[in-house]
């Protein structure tokens, strides 16, 4: 059972604001749209941000009430629009920001995304003590310290639903597919899709794996039968690695196509599982802000809401499950 952190007394800010920063992901919207209703309940104004750490320091602000998150709690994307700030690495650039939200009377700032746009959080909050909080909102679920992030599960399953179909055409071929899937430098997608896939081979930038190793699983399951793989892989650094894995199997003899994912799993509707969870970390975000919290993460663990300081969450590397990984080459064989 989720549980959503108390608020008592008397609320610290009167002005919040919000905005979404980095690549969006499927339920920000509902996480936009608890912020907005918990704050309200408690007679706090919003303002929305948009354009991410941009559009702060542009002046980009808009009013927030109960009516403007009206039926967005289904929408994929962000209806504050995002963007990457490189201008944000400069300390100059985060004063500034402070300044632009003290100016407006806002007292706190809910940040909505993932690694990069809570190390700009955690140093503008140390540098100018300025109150943040941060929601994990990323189709990566590459964050330290909550076990899940929003955007995730929607990933996931528009992953599947894609490799279910090319399972098909894969088998009426005898081919072998290499689907690249996202997941800048972490294998929680690929791993999740694969096993949920039924993948044959799944290639993770934590675990690596020979050609050889890969050539040899498709072999094996050839000896009994298998007219065609599928083999996940998790994009890396750059997309594309796939079709350099591709060309490796091809000269070792294998039918071999591609498919790359890319950002089809960055749009779509939010799983029911997103929605709720972008639901509950938002509205916790506010009751942290509120209650006087700040420079830290709303993040969840075992099912339950925590505050996480951004120090123990920004540059961590959470690693994918062994287990699972193991368990999904015993199953694929
Ligand atoms: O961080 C989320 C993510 O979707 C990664 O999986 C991917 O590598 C990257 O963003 C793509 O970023 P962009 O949309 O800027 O190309």
């Amino acid at each position: 059972m989720l549980n959503i952190p108390e608020l008592k007394g008397k609320i610290k800010h009167s002005s919040i604001a919000v905005l979404t920063s980095g690549g969006d992901a499927p339920g920000m919207n509902a996480a936009i749209r608890a912020v907005v209703r918990y704050a309200c309940s408690y007679g706090c104004d919003v303002y929305g941000i948009l354009r991410g750490y941009s559009g702060l320091l542009e002046q980009e602000f808009v009013p927030l009430g109960l009516s403007s998150v009206a039926n967005i709690i289904q929408r994929g994307g962000t209806i504050l629009k995002t963007d990457r700030c490189e201008d944000f690495f400069k300390k100059s650039t985060r004063k500034e920001a402070a300044r632009i939200l003290q100016s407006r009377g806002i007292g706190g700032l809910v940040v909505i995304g993932g690694d990069g746009s809570f190390t700009g959080a955690h140093l503008m909050e140390k540098e100018t003590g300025f109150p943040l909080i941060g929601v994990p909102g990323t189709i990566d679920n590459d964050i330290a310290e909550t076990d899940d992030t929003i955007g995730f599960d929607t990933a996931v399953n528009t992953a599947i639903d894609a490799i279910d179909r090319i399972r098909d055409t894969a088998s009426s071929h005898n081919r072998t597919f290499l689907v690249e899937v996202m997941g800048r430098s972490s294998g929680f997608i690929a791993l999740q899709v694969g096993m949920g896939g039924g993948a044959e081979t799944i290639i993770v930038p934590e675990k690596k794996q020979s050609i050889e190793k890969i050539s040899s699983t498709i072999q094996r399951g050839m000896k009994r039968g298998k007219s065609s793989s599928i083999i996940v892989v998790a994009e890396g650094p750059k997309p594309g690695l796939s079709y350099h894995l591709a060309n490796d199997l091809t000269q070792r003899g294998y039918n071999c196509k591609v498919c790359i994912l890319g950002h089809t799993q960055r749009g779509g509707s939010p799983t029911t599982h997103d929605r709720v969870l972008a639901s509950a970390l938002g509205a916790s975000a506010v009751a942290y802000l509120l209650s006087g919290r700040s420079n830290a993460m709303a993040g969840i663990q075992n099912n339950q809401i925590k505050l996480v300081p951004f120090r123990s969450v920004i540059g961590k590397k959470k690693q994918i499950s062994t287990p699972l990984f193991k368990l999904s080459q015993i199953l694929s064989s």
